[in-house]
């Protein structure tokens, strides 16, 4: 076993370093002389979409999330995310101008697959996206786009998360130039999403959290917050942390602390701050200050070359500068790492959590 792992101590971690090269695995084909370029959906009808609905669970539920945050920027197209469980009894409309994308790495998830035939029954054109060849949402969708992560062996997503948002943003980027949408920031996004395999190899080389990790360990609560694109992150954040550490993390959009979670912060229960220099860096700004008001401790996760924050966080975690829309991505294996250290520090086997499954194929 310790092959497989080659010479890693978990497949997570392995995973999350093989973060790089599955990036590079999403992109190949895919990234053309004229731009973004899926050409799965070379068929498809998506310079009339106006409506798309993602369905997911879990981590893959993120994922849509930022799909939704970062389209619905640029065109006045109406975007619905929900997690699958409760998709498939809602009453979902769709029409001829209807998109839906189901997102399943396994493509096995029971709940995901029955949305899909739901809403394939209402005459909804579904586009999978997933990582497993022939899987049964492969089979049971009009097309997919595989995200080409390779395999994943722990439980908790990381590479395949990574190559959701990648996917994603192809897609989003696909469906605006087909709809004529087409400027400076998405130029900027495309040219970061081609660097970014090599942004990956550096962050992953370069940072060290063991330290703060380790100072974290023994907290029993955990508040991530995130606002816009970047709340999906204090989302993905906690529920990484909470998967293998059994650590009580939850995540709010920060605007939501005043409405009760706000509460519950004092020394004892730290902020995770996912915090940017982007277009609402000055509101997330003001809900570090409220929650460090409240005495709690602050870990904030941005951009280098901010200094600001050094003044009112206790810890800063640094990546690259990046366009807005694209913190979710380099922000991922900062999130990851800091859940698996934290795991493995307090003794679990971070690729076998407790009372989960890498596929839930039953209701
Ligand atoms: C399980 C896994 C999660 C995953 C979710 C959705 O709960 O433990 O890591 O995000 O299923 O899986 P899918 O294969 O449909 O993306």
């Amino acid at each position: 076993a310790a092959a497989e792992k080659s010479g890693y101590k978990h497949f997570m971690i392995k995973e999350i370093y093989e973060e790089p090269e599955a990036i590079e695995s999403a992109l190949v084909g895919r990234v053309t002389l004229d731009g973004p370029v899926l050409h799965e959906l070379k068929e498809f009808d998506l310079e009339n979409v106006e409506k798309i609905k993602l369905v997911a669970c879990g981590t893959s539920y993120h994922a849509a999330l930022v799909f939704k945050y970062f389209v619905e920027k640029y065109a006045n197209i109406d975007i619905e995310v929900d997690v699958a469980s409760e998709f498939r009894y809602r009453n979902i409309y769709v029409d001829d101008k209807t998109l839906v994308v189901a997102i399943s790495q396994s493509g096995e998830t029971a709940d995901t697959l029955e949305s899909v035939r739901i809403v394939k029954k209402k005459g909804a054109k579904v586009v999978a996206i997933s990582n497993v060849v022939g899987s049964t949402i492969t089979r049971e969708s009009d097309v997919t786009v595989y995200m080409n992560a390779g395999p994943e062996i722990g439980v908790a997503a990381t590479k395949t998360y990574v190559n959701q948002l990648v996917v994603l943003y192809l897609l989003g980027m696909e469906i605006l130039k087909k709809k004529g949408i087409w400027n400076e920031d998405l130029e900027n996004d495309f040219e970061f999403l081609k660097r970014s395999p090599n942004l990956f190899r550096k962050l992953l080389e370069d940072f060290k959290i063991d330290e703060l990790a380790s100072y974290y360990k023994n907290y029993n609560h955990f508040m991530y917050i995130g606002r816009g694109i970047n709340h999906p992150t204090a989302l993905e954040g906690a529920l990484k942390l909470k998967e293998i550490s059994y650590i009580n993390a939850t995540a709010y959009p920060a605007g939501e602390l005043k409405h009760g979670p706000i509460a519950l912060l004092d020394p004892k229960f730290p902020v995770f701050a996912i915090a940017p220099q982007g277009y609402l860096y000055e509101k997330i700004k003001s809900n570090i200050e409220e929650s460090k008001a409240r005495k709690a401790r602050i870990i904030a996760i941005t951009n280098e070359g901010n200094e600001d924050l050094l003044k009112i966080v206790d810890d800063i975690i640094y990546v690259p500068k990046a366009p807005d829309d694209m913190y979710p991505l380099i922000m991922s294996p900062v999130i990851q790492m800091f859940a698996y250290l934290i795991a493995d520090m307090r003794g679990y086997d971070p690729d076998k959590p407790r009372n989960l499954a890498k596929s839930v194929t039953v209701e």
